[in-house]
C-alpha cells in the first residue's frame, strides 16, 4: 500500500527533476495539494514515460514510485475540465489579479528576484523593508523546528532589514512598477523618527508603488524602540500611522505583529490613524536551541515563522474580522487584511480568505521551495473554486466567520465515535497506544492486531483518528451522549 501524502513529501522537489517535466510537476502539484492537476499530468503521460521517470529519480534512499502515485491519483471529473475562473480580487482599492504576495522578508531583496516572482505569477510584492539604518546582520542567521521526516516546520530568522542602501531600493520599486504596470509593487518601511517614516513613505508614493507597508513588528531589531517595540504601544501605531496618512495618497498599511495579547486592539489604533488595510502577522518572538556549538553557541529570541505559526495567525486574524468592535467602527468599509503567517498551498491560503482577508503573503514557503509555489496557489484555488460553481474570488471573503464561535456556544450533547476501516488498518496499534496514555483506554488491540472501539468507553476525542497512519479511522454518526 502507498501513502501518497507519505510518498510525495519523501520527494525531494529537485530543481530541473531528472525524472522528467511531466512527473515532476505532478508530484509537486500533489504535493502543494492539487490533486486536480497532478490527475491531468499523470493522465497525459505513458506506462512507459511513468517508468522512465522512475528510473530516473535520483532520491538518494529510493526512487519515488511515481507508477504507484498514478495510480492512486484520481482521473479529474467531468466538470473540471472547463475555463477555470478568475482570481481577481481588489484588496485596499488596487486591482490584484490574484491574492497572493510576495511578503516583505529575504525573498524580495533586489529587483531581478522580484522580477523572476511577477513573471511566475505572483500577483505583487510587498518588498524588503527600506530603512535608513546602518544594518548588520550575523551569519548564520536562520533555524529551523524539524519534526521526524519534515524538513521543517517551523523557521527561526534573526534577520533584520534590507542592507541596500535606500535610495537604491526606491529606484528597484520604480523600475519594477515601469516594466510590471499591472502588478501591485509595495515598499514596506520602518523609520526611526517622525519625519524618517514620513521621508520613506513619500519616496515611496514618489517611485511609483501602489501602497505603502509600515514595519510595525519586526521582533529582532538591534536597537530599541523600532520595528514590534511599536506594534506593541497603540499610541505609537496610531501616530505613526497617522503621520504617513497624512504625508501620502497612496494606501497605507501597517503590519502588526503578533507579539501582543490579542490583535482588535492594535487594529483598532490603525483604524483611527487612518489606515487603509492591515498585514498580519510578523514573526512570533521565539527561541531555538541549535546545537551547533561549531556555528555559535549564542543564542537570543528571534522571529519564527512557517507552517507552524499557522494557526496563530489565523486567530489573530479572527481578532480583527470577527471583532465587534471593530465591525462598529466599520473596519470592513475602510480597510482590507492581509493574511500571512504560514502559508504553503492554496488550502493554507483559502483559510485566510475564509476568515475576511482579500490578499494573502508569503514568505518561508518560498524560502524552502521556491517561487515555483504560486502554480498550484493559483491552480488549486481555482480547481477548488470551480468545483464549489464559485465564479468571484470575493465570495469566498469572511464565509467561514459565522462558523468560529465562543466555547459556550459549542454542541457539548452529542458525540461522535470514531470508526475503523478494517481493510485499510495494517494493524500498527498507534491508536490503542495513543488512547491508552493520552485518551480514554477506549481502543482494544486483539491478538489479531486489528484495534476494536469500545463503545462505554470512549469519548468521541478523535486522538485515534489523528495518530493513525494510513487513513483507517473515520467519522461514525453523531449521536447523543451517554448519561453519565
Ligand atoms: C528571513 C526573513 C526575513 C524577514 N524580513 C522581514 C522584513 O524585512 N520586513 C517584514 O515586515 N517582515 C519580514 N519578515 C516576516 C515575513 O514577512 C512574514 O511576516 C513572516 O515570515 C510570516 O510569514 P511566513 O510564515 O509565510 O514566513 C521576514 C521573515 C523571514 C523568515
Ligand atoms: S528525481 Fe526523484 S526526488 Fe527528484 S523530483 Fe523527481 S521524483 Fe522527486
Ligand atoms: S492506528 Fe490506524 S492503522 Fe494503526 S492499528 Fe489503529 S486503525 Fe489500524
Amino acid at each position: 500500500m502507498l501513502h501518497i501524502n507519505e510518498e510525495v513529501s519523501r520527494c525531494l522537489l529537485c530543481a530541473d527533476a531528472p525524472c522528467g517535466k511531466n512527473a515532476a510537476r505532478a508530484i509537486r502539484a500533489l504535493r502543494f495539494e492539487n490533486h486536480w492537476t497532478a490527475a491531468e499530468l499523470f493522465n497525459s503521460m505513458t506506462d512507459d514515460e511513468i517508468a522512465h521517470a522512475e528510473k530516473a529519480c535520483i532520491h538518494y534512499d529510493r526512487p519515488i514510485r511515481i507508477a504507484e502515485l498514478k495510480k492512486q491519483v484520481e482521473s479529474p471529473k467531468p466538470d473540471t475540465t472547463g475555463s477555470l475562473p478568475s482570481l481577481e480580487l481588489n484588496f485596499c482599492d488596487m486591482v490584484c489579479e490574484n491574492p497572493f504576495f510576495l511578503a516583505s522578508s529575504a525573498i524580495c531583496t533586489n529587483y531581478e528576484m522580484v522580477a523572476r516572482a511577477l513573471e511566475a505569477g505572483w500577483a505583487g510584492v510587498f518588498y524588503k523593508t527600506i530603512c535608513k539604518q546602518d544594518i548588520r546582520e550575523v551569519s548564520p542567521r536562520f533555524d529551523a523546528v524539524r519534526k521526524e521526516g519534515t524538513p521543517f516546520v517551523g523557521f527561526r530568522n534573526m534577520e533584520q532589514l534590507s542592507e541596500n542602501p535606500y535610495q537604491m531600493d526606491f529606484d528597484i520599486l520604480h523600475r519594477l512598477k515601469v516594466n510590471y504596470p499591472t502588478k501591485r509593487i509595495i515598499a514596506s518601511i520602518m523609520g526611526q523618527t517622525e519625519e524618517e517614516w514620513i521621508e520613506l513613505a513619500k519616496m515611496a508614493e514618489e517611485a511609483g508603488c501602489d501602497a505603502v507597508e509600515l514595519n510595525f513588528s519586526c521582533p529582532q531589531m538591534r536597537l530599541t524602540g523600532l520595528g514590534s517595540d511599536i506594534g506593541q504601544n497603540n499610541e505609537l501605531i496610531m501616530f505613526y500611522t497617522s503621520y504617513v496618512r497624512d504625508a501620502v495618497n497612496i494606501p497605507v498599511i501597517p503590519k502588526m505583529t503578533p507579539n501582543v495579547q490579542e490583535m482588535g486592539m492594535p487594529a483598532l489604533a490603525c483604524f483611527y490613524g487612518g489606515a487603509s488595510g492591515i498585514s498580519a502577522i510578523n514573526t512570533i518572538k521565539s527561541i531555538t536551541m541549535s546545537h551547533d556549538a561549531e556555528v555559535s553557541n549564542k543564542k537570543t529570541i528571534s522571529g519564527y515563522s512557517g507552517k507552524a505559526v499557522k494557526p496563530i495567525a489565523l486567530r489573530m486574524i479572527y481578532e480583527m474580522t470577527g471583532n465587534t468592535i471593530l465591525h462598529k467602527a466599520g473596519i470592513e468599509k475602510h480597510m482590507d487584511i492581509s493574511g500571512i503567517g504560514g502559508i504553503e498551498t492554496w488550502r493554507d491560503a483559502l483559510e485566510f480568505i475564509q476568515l475576511g482577508c482579500r490578499n494573502v503573503q508569503v514568505c518561508t514557503a518560498v524560502m524552502q521551495y521556491g517561487y515555483r509555489i504560486i502554480d498550484d496557489l493559483i491552480l488549486g484555488l481555482q480547481h477548488y473554486m470551480q468545483e464549489r460553481g464559485i465564479v468571484e474570488l470575493k465570495k469566498l471573503v469572511g464565509e467561514e466567520l459565522k462558523n468560529i464561535v465562543l466555547p459556550s456556544d459549542l454542541d457539548r450533547e452529542t458525540m461522535v465515535l470514531p470508526k475503523i476501516d478494517r481493510e485499510k488498518c495494517i494493524g500498527c496499534g498507534r491508536c490503542s497506544i495513543s488512547c491508552a496514555d493520552g485518551g480514554h483506554q477506549a481502543i482494544a488491540f486483539d491478538e489479531d492486531r486489528k484495534p476494536r472501539i469500545i463503545g462505554q468507553k470512549c469519548v468521541g476525542c478523535h486522538l485515534c483518528r489523528l495518530v493513525c497512519p494510513t487513513g483507517a479511522i473515520g467519522i461514525a454518526k453523531r449521536m447523543p451522549k451517554r448519561d453519565k
